[in-house]
Parts: structure tokens; C-alpha cells; sequence
């Protein structure tokens, strides 16, 4: 069936996808920087009898990156499914929030280097197997800001509005060759975003296989609630 690389794996929707691919046989691939963090994953996903590896990589390192996917290549099945949902854990060196009026090339490019430059990079080392293979699936998952503009966000929906760009031109570029690129961008309040509610419909659009963009929101999760 092959292996799911999620690219900022984490304990919210990285696991939730985790245990909805590997439950349906996939190999699970985990991409992120600690190494404590991703053995709890590891652990977690065998206790529900699914096979994963942790792969430390740092999306701001882009040869540390490389290394994983040539790490995964090696170790498993080939990348059938890339998912790409990083998400800063809190204030970090450089990634600050700044509205429109204060946005600077400073304070974007760390944005930039995350979303673009990291999803440019992972998809990179995946998508030439892909389409020699004829077949793989490519998810780029951002925030509601990639689509409606939010003045607080001016400069990391700047960013998210890029990748979104691209994905959409990728997506498109894609048709007929076998592959499968489509933008999920979520938008929900803290009380819907339930990540065991929400990776289900990543394996609904990995299967349709069909539409550039799955916008999740509160009635899209309500209406296809399992
Ligand atoms: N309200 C909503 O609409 C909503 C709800 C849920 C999720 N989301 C979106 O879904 C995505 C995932 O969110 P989540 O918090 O649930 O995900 P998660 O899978 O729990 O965590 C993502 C992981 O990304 C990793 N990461 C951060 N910076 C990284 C870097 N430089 N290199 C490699 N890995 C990095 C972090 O691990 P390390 O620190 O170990 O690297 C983090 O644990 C985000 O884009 C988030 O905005 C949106």
C-alpha cells in the first residue's frame, strides 16, 4: 500500500492522521524535530497496531529534511501519500505574527522558508517517484488566512496564501499524470478543531482523488460527520 510521510507531526492532527492511514495499512512516516515527541507517537501508533517511524528533521534545515525522505526511502515502502501540516508550537525565533501594516521582509521570510521553501523541499524528494510510478497523493494543510485575508496574520498569511498558489497550480499541472495535489485548508474554532474529527476527511480526498481544494469547516465536519 506503500507509506504516508506527515511532514510536522505532532500530537494533534499528525497522530489522527497517522492512525487513519496506518489503520488502513499504510506505513507511517513522522517528520518533526524532537525526538521525545515523535517516540510518544511511535509508541502511541503501536499500541493501536500500527507500524510508524519517527524522522527528525527540521523544516527551517532543508538539508536535514532531504535526509529524512532519503532516511524513509530507505526503511520503507515508497511515499504513496505526503501530508504536509506543520505548525509552529508557539512563539518561535523569527516566526512573529505582524498585520499588513507592519509586515517586512524580515518578518516574512521565516514564513516563507516554513510553508513554501518546506513544502517545496518535501515534495521535492517525493513527487519525481510519484510520477515515474503513476500514482501518489500530495496534502498541503494551512489555515483559513491562505484563502481570507486576516489583517493579524498579514505576514503568515502572505505565506500560506503562496503555498496555496502553488498547490493549486500543482494540482492542475498534475492532471493526467497519475498524481493527486490538493490544499486543505482548515477553518475551525478551538472547540471543532478536533483532529480525530477532522483527519478522517484527509483519507476521504486522498481516495476521491478529485478537486484542487477541500476547504474543512465546522459544516463540512457536521455534514460528514462519521
Ligand atoms: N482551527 C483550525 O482551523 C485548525 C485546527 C487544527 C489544526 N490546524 C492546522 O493544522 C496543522 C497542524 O496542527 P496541529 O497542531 O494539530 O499539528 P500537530 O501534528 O499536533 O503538530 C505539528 C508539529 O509540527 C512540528 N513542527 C513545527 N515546526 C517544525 C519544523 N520547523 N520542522 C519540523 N517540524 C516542525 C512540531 O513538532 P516539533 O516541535 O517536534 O518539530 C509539531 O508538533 C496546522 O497548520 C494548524 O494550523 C488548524
Amino acid at each position: 500500500m506503500g507509506t504516508v510521510a506527515i511532514v510536522g507531526a505532532g500530537p494533534g492532527l499528525g497522530l489522527s492522521l497517522a492512525k487513519v492511514f496506518g489503520g488502513q495499512g499504510f506505513e507511517v512516516a513522522l517528520i518533526a524535530r524532537t525526538a521525545s515527541t515523535l517516540d510518544e507517537l511511535v509508541d502511541d501508533l503501536a499500541d493501536s497496531g500500527i507500524a510508524a517511524a519517527g524522522y527528525r528533521a527540521d523544516i527551517m534545515d532543508r538539508p536535514s529534511l532531504v535526509r529524512a525522505f532519503r532516511d524513509i526511502a530507505a526503511n520503507h515502502e515508497p511515499v504513496e501519500v505526503l501530508e504536509f501540516s506543520p505548525a509552529p508550537r508557539g512563539p518561535e525565533a523569527g516566526m512573529v505574527l505582524a498585520g499588513p501594516l507592519d509586515v517586512s521582509v524580515a518578518n516574512v521570510q521565516p514564513h516563507l522558508d516554513f510553508y513554501v521553501h518546506g513544502a517545496i523541499t518535501a515534495t521535492g524528494q517525493v513527487l519525481p517517484d510519484m510520477l515515474e510510478r503513476g500514482s501518489g497523493t500530495l496534502l498541503y494543510t494551512t489555515g483559513p488566512g491562505s484563502v481570507l485575508p486576516a489583517p493579524a496574520m498579514g505576514n503568515v498569511g502572505l505565506a500560506c496564501a503562496a503555498l496555496r498558489n502553488w498547490v493549486l497550480n500543482l494540482h492542475d499541472a498534475l492532471a493526467g499524470k497519475g498524481v493527486y495535489a490538493a490544499h486543505v485548508p482548515l477553518s475551525l474554532d478551538a472547540d471543532e478543531a478536533d483532529p480525530d474529527r477532522i483527519a478522517p476527511h484527509y483519507w476521504d480526498i486522498h481516495v476521491s482523488g478529485e478537486g484542487g481544494e477541500h476547504p474543512l469547516t465546522a459544516s463540512v465536519l457536521r455534514g460528514k460527520r462519521r
